[in-house]
């Protein structure tokens, strides 16, 4: 059905906008990011086991050190690892400024612009949610997801793990809210993603539909931080709104070992070690019931940190 895929060049269209949210991490009033570190990347709070600085020992290895980038104001904070922006840090998740895949045709059925989605978590304890949903946004698009971007002359899609198409024949036919196969689609993400590259197709080149939809729009976002407005078909700033208020949601953990595989849990007395369920392995740390503060640092080792019976 989908016989031809062009490739065009991979375009991060995540350069250009700024966007912060503000975080509070671990409990209310919690602040603890190693003696000597600080805490705050622009309106982000950074506790470890993330620390601020690339080749600093704030965090606890390489894949928690954020990039604080001072040349944006307010100041930009990265991952390490293939410059994902990190706009909040919870307990369990990343929140992180998102991308997408475009395609847009001329009236013509001539593909105008086209940029594919790749993001690379790899080598990192960190995978995509599986409570982001692959959403196209389009009235001829289709998309498929893949781990790899394969080759320019790579007919046969790697490795394919979920796909949704979105048809649609007349604006009238679109439901503000209805994200299920006309206008709109999601489909599901397997727990673990490390790294995500989503494919764009489509069936009549947007020759039937062009004079109210000639772009596709394919990306990760979790079900509610999307709902799908009927203006969104023909919205030409689509691409930036996303950019800019759904981020893409990516589990962390310490490591790729279970609590009960490593033997160098970091987790501090009055906390518990817990299991990651991405599937990649690794542990979190929880404080125990009644106390509060980061667990993963001894009390006393924080600033900020309340040194009571109640320390985590
Ligand atoms: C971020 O901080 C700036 C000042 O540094 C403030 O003006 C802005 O409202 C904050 N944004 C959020 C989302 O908190
Ligand atoms: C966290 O620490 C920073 C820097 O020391 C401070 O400006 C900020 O107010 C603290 N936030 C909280 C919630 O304690
Ligand atoms: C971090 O250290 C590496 C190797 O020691 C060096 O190549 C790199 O430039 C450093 N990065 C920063 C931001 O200082
Ligand atoms: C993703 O990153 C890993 C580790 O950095 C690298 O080995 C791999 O080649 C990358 N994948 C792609 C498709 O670029
Ligand atoms: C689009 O074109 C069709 C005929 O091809 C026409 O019926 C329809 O009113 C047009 N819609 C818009 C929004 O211009
Ligand atoms: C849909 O988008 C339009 C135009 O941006 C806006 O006026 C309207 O409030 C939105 N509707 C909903 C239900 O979000
Ligand atoms: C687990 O992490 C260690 C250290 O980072 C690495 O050497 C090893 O290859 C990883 N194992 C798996 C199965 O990913």
């Amino acid at each position: 059905m989908f016989p031809i895929f062009l490739y065009f060049a991979w375009i991060a269209a995540d350069e250009y906008f700024s966007f912060m949210y503000s975080n509070s991490y671990f409990a209310e009033g919690t602040n603890i990011s190693k003696p000597g570190c600080p805490s705050k990347c622009g309106n982000l709070t950074v506790s470890y086991p993330f620390g601020i600085g690339v080749n600093s020992s704030c965090s606890i290895n390489p894949s928690f050190a954020i990039n604080c980038d001072a040349s944006f104001d307010p100041p930009k904070a990265f991952l390490s690892i293939d410059n994902v922006e990190v706009l909040g840090i919870s307990e369990a998740k990343i929140s992180a400024k998102n991308r997408l895949s475009v395609q847009c045709y001329g009236e013509d059925g001539i593909l105008r612009e086209g940029f594919y989605l790749f993001m690379n978590l790899s080598s990192t304890p960190f995978s995509f949610s599986n409570e982001n949903k692959l959403t196209v946004v389009g009235c001829d698009d289709a998309a498929y997801l893949s781990r790899d971007k394969g080759t320019d002359d790579d007919e046969d899609w790697p490795d394919l793990i979920s796909s949704c198409a979105a048809m649609c024949s007349k604006p009238g036919e679109l439901s503000n809210g209805f994200c299920s196969g006309i206008g709109c689609c999601q489909s599901s993400i397997p727990k673990g993603l490390q790294s995500t590259f989503i494919y764009m197709d489509t069936d009549k080149e947007h020759l039937k539909v062009h004079n109210f939809s000639s772009c596709g729009y394919s990306f990760l976002a979790e079900q509610s931080s999307y709902d799908f407005n009927v203006s969104d078909i023909s919205d030409s700033s689509f691409v930036s709104r996303i950019i800019e208020t759904v981020p893409v949601v990516i589990d962390w953990a310490i490591g790729n070992q279970t609590c009960s595989q490593t033997n160098e849990i970091i987790c501090q007395p009055n906390s518990v070690c817990v299991d990651s369920d991405s599937t990649i392995g690794g542990y979190r740390c929880n404080c125990s019931p009644g106390y509060q503060g980061n667990p993963y640092l001894s009390p006393g080792d924080g600033i900020h940190h309340q040194r009571n019976q109640h320390s985590c």
